[in-house]
């Protein structure tokens, strides 16, 4: 096709720095779908560019897991049905807002992690949990140790923050005075606001008749202080049945 003499042969404005964003995102490794992820409402068919990027940030194995769970299957309803979306005229992408915690406990194997996992996927499918993060509680401790050129209150108001947190393991790493105070920092602030917080457990919350008496519960590695939170905040679910793991050797 020949051009008319008004014709612009270079690309557009537009063509130009989508090209030129193109490849500085290359440059560090990344596609324009890692940008439009967080910003992008699901679009016809196939997982959204939100549940792709969701998906590369899940560890391999929980890329497909499935909350089956009755209580985290309601859980997940309750907070995808009241998800918003901004003030922007029925524009923009819904948000989770403010809603109950899970505090998924049991013993190890039995499928806590893959339950929380799913729930994190099916949010990102429902189009409403583009914002959020997932650690173990022990990985968190090591982030936020203070040393030089790190700035770790702006990286725990970062995560205290986020409207969908999954934190992994609680109670399973040495506890310190400075564990649980890190530990009550965030569940506190996510308490006090209503923020959505998936959190799993090897331990039980509490001591019982059901529980050896030499045995630790959750309590005795985290505090009173989070223990009170952790039940202001959340709805237990109890994980139960043989360790997956060895079952799949
Ligand atoms: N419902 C499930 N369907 C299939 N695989 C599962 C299911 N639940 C757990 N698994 C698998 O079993 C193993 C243990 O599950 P995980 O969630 O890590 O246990 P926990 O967190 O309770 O220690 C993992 O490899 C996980 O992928
Ligand atoms: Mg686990």
């Amino acid at each position: 096709m020949t051009r008319s003499r008004l014709e612009d042969p270079r690309p557009v404005a537009g063509d130009r720095v989508a090209a030129w964003m193109k490849a500085k995102l290359a440059e560090r490794g990344l596609t324009d779908t890692d940008l439009t992820a967080s910003s992008c409402e699901d679009e016809g068919e196939g997982p959204s560019p939100a549940e792709q990027a969701a998906q590369k940030r899940i560890p391999y194995d929980y890329r497909h897991a499935v909350a089956s769970h009755p209580q985290v299957t309601a859980w997940v309803n309750r907070i995808a049905s009241g998800a918003v979306a901004p003030d922007l005229g029925g524009r923009g992408r819904r948000e989770i807002a403010h809603g109950p915690s899970l505090l998924l406990w049991g013993p190890t194997g039995t499928g806590k992690t893959h339950q929380a996992y799913g729930a994190v996927r099916a949010l990102t499918a429902a189009g409403c949990a583009a914002r959020w993060q997932a650690t173990t509680a022990a990985d968190l401790y090591g982030a936020m140790r203070p040393r030089p050129g790190v700035d770790v209150e702006h990286q725990l108001r970062r995560i205290v923050r986020v409207p969908l947190l999954l934190l992994d393991d609680l109670g399973a790493a040495k506890p310190s005075e400075w564990t649980e105070e890190m530990t009550f920092r965030l569940l506190n602030w996510r308490c006090q606001n209503r923020l959505p917080t998936l959190i799993t457990t090897n331990l039980p919350p509490v001591r019982s008749e059901r529980i050896h008496p030499q045995a630790r519960v959750l309590r005795d590695m985290v505090g009173d202080r989070v223990l009170s939170r952790l039940s202001g905040m959340c709805e237990a679910v109890e994980l139960t049945g043989p360790d997956r793991r060895y079952a799949a050797a």
